[in-house]
């Protein structure tokens, strides 16, 4: 009888799954490297497609941003080192998209010819593509826990804007011990606990406190940009 192997994938909450691997920068120790600091961990599907090109460039212009908030970047694919170093020099010398050129991607990106992270980490769902990663990305806080998880499928490039805006917020949410609501962005509201006693929920609904009441147990308050911004960003 064949057998089958199953993986668990990791969840929200869970200790990133640990391992060792050759980069396009060295060989890292994943998540011990990147202790103290946020790290993405994202893969993609294959080496030269473009797709995944615009999505290199993008990260890659885009990471001294990540950098400032504190968050490295590590890419992944289940191609070998030299395709991954050929890809990133053509992306260097040859490609023009969108204004950026010269783009020249620093941050590490996994062979896993092996597939064995790509399992690991849930990244090859058979049902979309049995060769190849779809684009996972893992937000790991600087305790090694995984924080949020996102997929796309082979087919759509990920939203950039949605990736820092994820970043930015988990960090504020555990900055100001607050959440946060709908399309929020550093400015707008955010979210008080909820209250833990009739006499708090009594009062909030009485307007005793400093903040905006929609009922009992949906409270906002005001939190600056400046504020949300000085606490995350290095500059
Ligand atoms: C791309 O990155 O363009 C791509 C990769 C795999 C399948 C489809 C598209």
């Amino acid at each position: 009888m064949e057998e089958t192997k199953t993986f668990s994938m990791p969840r929200i909450g869970d200790k990133a799954p640990e391992f060792k691997a050759v980069t396009t920068q060295g060989e890292i120790n994943f998540p011990g490297d990147y202790k103290g600091s946020w790290v993405i961990l994202f893969s993609h599907p294959a080496d030269f497609t473009p797709v995944c090109t615009s999505e290199f460039m993008t990260f890659a212009s885009m990471e001294k941003q990540f950098h400032e908030a504190n968050c490295n970047l590590v890419g992944l694919s289940v191609d070998g080192l030299y395709s991954h170093i050929a890809w990133l020099r053509t992306i260097k010398e040859k490609i023009e998209y969108k204004g950026m050129k010269n783009v020249e991607v620093n941050f590490p990106l996994i062979e896993d010819i092996t597939m064995e992270v790509a399992k690991t980490y849930g990244m090859l769902q058979p049902g979309e593509s049995s060769t190849k990663a779809v684009r996972a990305v893992f937000f790991i806080d600087p305790k090694g826990i995984i924080r949020t998880i996102i997929y796309y499928p082979l087919s759509l490039g990920r939203n950039f804007d949605e990736l820092y805006r994820v970043l930015i917020g988990l960090q504020t949410a555990d900055a100001f011990s607050v959440a946060l609501p709908a399309d929020w962005r550093p400015g707008d509201e955010v979210i008080v606990p909820p209250a833990g006693s009739c006499g708090v929920a009594k009062s909030r609904m009485e307007g005793k406190e400093d903040m905006k009441c929609y009922d009992w147990f949906f409270c906002t308050k005001k939190l600056d940009k400046e504020k949300v911004l000085k606490t995350i960003l290095k500059k």
